[in-house]
């Protein structure tokens, strides 16, 4: 993750890391009472029923029942990721993806530093399950290295680990792109932190050249948990098409910004008020961190559901979520985004270095007080063309944001708008 780039009016999210809270009367699933002491542990974890003894067969039913979707940015459903590993039959490796490379995200450093033991348990379950002989803890930044090489002694010590499990932690270095799912694999073969083509795609061949599964840690502790207590459980909190409690960081224009552990359907109006309320009010959010795009207007009573939130035309994504206030100058904001996605690009694929740099000039023209109709429709059509084209999905971010304020830029520039009207 650069260290250099600072953007106007944004907070890396790891800098307001403090303790996590759940929402006033919601459910306290990983953020429990007592979990931010010095004490909690290995210990406090086996009281509440650590590694759960069950099939394979049994876990991949519980997960499909929880309706549980991964936690890492795409929502996809857990108990098929399983099994398509699961399936090879063979020896495999599981990684619990640590990385956190979105600077608006603190929640997976938090569970990692906090329940590191929570999340070595949903790793053990998923090696017990696809028959994974390696199971590994990929971390890049040091406290959450810290945690993950305390944790793993522990469990090791502790005689928890399953004959014929390797359970390792890898300690990577890299910008944004060093968490997608091929550069974890790539970096931990002895590669640099960087994506690969697809196919193949890590559930066919990844660490070692065996299926692996790269989950998010969030997904596992969610996994440990519905092993403890159920699918039923579960689904007490959250949508239909959304189950259960997620960790939302919550970072801008609030006072109180931080890890929030709340129901996924929770409204974006109830989330900033945990956070100590937004003054003047949200005039727009990032949504999913800085990959996700600008989205603007009557954003108080939205629900935070995969279903709700695409249905706005973006994503959850990992739950960080910006507020921006009505002081901050968007079309800035967006231009101090796009720089950051020219230098996060890995620059291996010509159409994301082409396209960011392309992307980060028109905004900063626009910022310069050179916008012009012609930038407004460059950027839409960058918004659509460039889309799925990059060889993994961090052009889409990119993309995502050229599209969220090309209509802003045409109504600086005067442009006619679709209906006929000029904003
Ligand atoms: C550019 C890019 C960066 C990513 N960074 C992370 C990351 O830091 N952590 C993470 O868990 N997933 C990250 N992902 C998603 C992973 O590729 C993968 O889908 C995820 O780890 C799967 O976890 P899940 O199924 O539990 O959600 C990233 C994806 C992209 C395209
Ligand atoms: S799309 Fe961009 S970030 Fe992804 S591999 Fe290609 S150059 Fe790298």
């Amino acid at each position: 993750m650069s260290e250099v780039l600072t953007l106007s009016g944004l907070t890396r999210a790891p800098q307001v890391l403090g303790p996590a809270v759940t929402l006033p009367g919601g459910p306290a699933r990983l953020v429990l009472p007592g979990v931010e002491s010095s004490d909690w542990g290995l210990k406090a974890e086996l009281n509440l029923g650590y590694f759960a003894h069950c099939t394979a067969e049994g876990v991949i039913e519980a997960l499909r029942e929880a309706g549980l979707r991964g936690r890492g940015g795409a929502g996809f459903p857990a108990h098929i990721k399983w099994q398509a590993v699961a399936q090879a039959h063979g020896d495999t490796v599981v990684v619990a993806n640590g990385h956190e490379g979105e600077p608006a995200s603190a929640k997976d450093r938090w569970l990692i530093t906090r329940r590191p033991h929570l999340v070595l348990d949903g790793l053990l379950l998923a090696a017990r399950v696809t028959g994974a002989t390696r199971a590994i803890v990929y971390v890049s930044q040091p406290d959450s290295v810290a945690a993950a090489r305390r944790a793993i002694e522990d469990v090791a010590l502790a005689g928890l680990v399953p004959a014929g499990v390797s359970l390792e932690f890898f300690e990577t270095r890299g910008g944004y792109v060093a968490g997608e799912e091929t550069s974890v694999c790539r970096a931990i073969n002895g590669g640099p932190a960087l994506p690969l083509a697809k196919p193949p795609r890590p559930f066919e061949s990844g660490v070692d050249g065996k299926p692996t599964l790269v989950t998010n840690v969030e997904t596992l502790a969610h996994a440990a948990w519905i092993m403890r207590y159920g699918p039923a459980a579960f689904r007490c909190a959250g949508t239909e098409d959304s189950p259960g409690t997620t960790l939302f960081t919550l970072t801008g224009a609030c006072p109180d910004g931080g890890v929030f552990e709340a129901p996924l359907g929770t409204t974006v109006g109830e989330l900033f008020e945990a956070a100590g309320g937004v003054p003047g009010g949200i005039t727009a959010l990032l949504m999913g961190g800085w990959f996700g795009g600008v989205l603007r207007g009557g954003l108080d009573g939205l629900s935070c559901s995969h279903a709700e939130i695409e249905a706005v035309g973006s994503g959850l994504g990992c739950a960080a979520i910006t507020a921006i206030g009505p002081d901050e100058d968007m079309l800035s904001l967006a231009a101090d985004l796009s720089g950051w996605f020219e230098q996060e690009s890995s620059r291996q694929c010509g159409v994301c270095k082409n396209g960011t740099k392309a992307i980060h000039d028109a905004l900063h023209k626009v910022v310069d007080g050179d916008a012009d109709p012609e930038h407004g429709e460059n950027l839409a059509r960058w918004g659509t063309t460039l889309r799925g084209r990059g060889a993994c999905a961090f052009l889409d971010g990119a993309a995502t944001l050229a599209r969220s304020v090309a209509p802003e830029i045409a109504a600086e520039s005067g442009e006619p708008q679709m209906d006929g009207e000029t904003r």
